[in-house]
């Protein structure tokens, strides 16, 4: 058997055999205890559903800035070429103005004033909307001559969704979805993605400002970008972040709800019974939207650091130390989930995922992400009932962070086109 550290080498460099399906090496990591120390990161893995939530709950010196500070920062920037380094700084350096990178009272403060917007209300008024997005969708699947979910919908609709509730014009979206691209690429650390990624940034922050500019001129625009803007004039943000939480908006409410639905599709027509069950019995879409979550999450691991010295899981973890919490192997934790590796609609704990996080930075568009979710599902059950994969051949793109698929062709067999 090939040893755990060859393994999360071939993980981390994005082997695509690997990514095909990681769930193996979670498995092992987990049956090591539930901390794994890979020198070669260098970083501690936190795989068991415990130790990740005491990691996320904020009650120990942990900082959410993984990405820039300690020791796994500091390793992926060392084997940096030269030439990228300070292109790698310079995104880094924007992204820790994100809420999700901050940490403390700074951390509180920006989360008030997203958390003022994204209400269980305003979550539920945006359902009319979601509805009649996935409507249009839909529609062009089924006159579309090479049909797929994958591209046609999951990665139309939560752009679709999120430019809607923050207000960009339908005639400026195809540039967000290049800017959203090119910054989420730069994960890859290829030779063009960083330069990309720098670019994309620089446009985005310069279109972000004319567009404030234009809402706080008209003082009109949707109900929740006007909240926002509101929220940030009140607590004083700056513009640049005022620009990162668009863009954190953008790129955290775009990318990971594209992945939940393709990735769902893909598990609820692995064997197809479970499929023709929520066909049958629409209720049952909700709870499959929540296994979804858990047996295949859109994000698998989110770096950490530990900012005084501490102890998770019997482990001593010294001050500077990263600590990965892998999302995708606390979910498989057959401590919490019984026959952890089966798709099942019908488990009854499937919400005690950690998909989204959990603690201070519990995501702020759960309740978003689950309504697109349960939308798309009922619709696509609706409209086309007996709709099928074409193929069996899935890939992944490169990222062992995040699960993308690139996509999924399939046949319609419309008996009710217009239902
Ligand atoms: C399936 C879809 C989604 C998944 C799996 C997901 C996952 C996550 C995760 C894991 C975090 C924690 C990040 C961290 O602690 O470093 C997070 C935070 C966040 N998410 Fe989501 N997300 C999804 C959809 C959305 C949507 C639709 C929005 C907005 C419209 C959104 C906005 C946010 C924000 C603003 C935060 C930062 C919260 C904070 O740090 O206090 N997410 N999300």
């Amino acid at each position: 058997m090939v040893d755990l550290d060859s393994q999360l080498d071939a993980f981390f460099a994005q082997d695509p055999a690997v990514l095909a399906d990681p769930y193996p090496l979670y498995a092992q990591l987990r049956a090591q205890g539930p901390t794994y120390r890979y020198e070669n990161g260098p970083a501690t893995l936190v795989t068991s559903h415990a130790h990740v939530r005491e990691a996320m709950s904020g009650s120990l010196p942990i900082s959410n800035n993984g990405w820039r500070h300690g020791e796994h920062a500091e390793g992926v920037l060392a084997r940096l070429p030269r030439h990228q380094l300070t292109l790698a700084i310079e995104v880094l350096d924007f992204e820790s103005t994100f809420v999700s990178r901050r940490d403390g009272a700074d951390h509180l403060r920006l989360r008030r004033i997203a958390s003022r917007a994204f209400t269980a209300r305003r979550m539920e008024a945006l359902r009319d909307s979601v509805q009649s997005r996935t409507d249009a969708l839909l529609d062009d699947l089924a006159t579309s001559e090479a049909p797929d979910v994958k591209t046609q919908v999951a990665d139309r609709l939560p752009l679709a969704v999120i430019c809607d509730t923050i207000g960009v014009p339908e005639t400026d979206r195809h540039m967000i979805w290049r800017w959203a691209i090119a910054i989420s690429e730069h994960f890859s650390l290829t030779e063009s993605s960083l330069p990309n990624a720098v670019d994309a940034i620089g446009e985005f922050r310069e279109y972000v400002v004319r567009m404030i500019d234009r809402l706080r001129d008209t003082g009109e625009g949707p109900d929740l970008a006007m909240q926002l803007l509101a929220g940030g004039d009140r607590e004083g943000l700056t513009d640049e972040e005022l620009v990162a939480m668009y863009l954190l908006l953008i790129f955290g409410g775009t990318e990971t709800t594209t992945n939940l639905l393709g990735s769902g599709f893909l598990n609820l027509h692995t064997g197809r019974r479970q499929w023709r069950e929520v066909v049958e019995s629409p209720e049952l879409v909700r709870p499959a939207v929540e296994e979804m979550l858990r047996y295949d999450p859109s994000v698998h691991f989110l770096p950490r650091v530990a900012t005084d010295d501490l102890v998770l899981g019997g482990r001593a973890v010294r001050a500077g130390e990263s600590l990965l919490t892998m999302i995708g192997a606390a979910n498989r934790d057959e401590m919490v989930f019984e026959d952890p590796e089966t798709f099942d609609i019908h488990r009854s704990n499937a919400s005690a995922h950690l998909s989204f996080a959990m603690g201070p930075h519990f995501c702020l568009g759960a309740a978003l992400a689950r309504i697109e979710g349960e939308i798309v599902f009922s619709s696509l059950a609706r409209r086309f009932p007996d709709i099928e994969l074409a193929s069996a051949d899935v890939h992944y793109k490169g990222s062992s962070m995040q699960r993308m698929i690139t996509s999924l062709p399939v046949t319609l067999s419309t008996r009710n086109p217009a239902a």
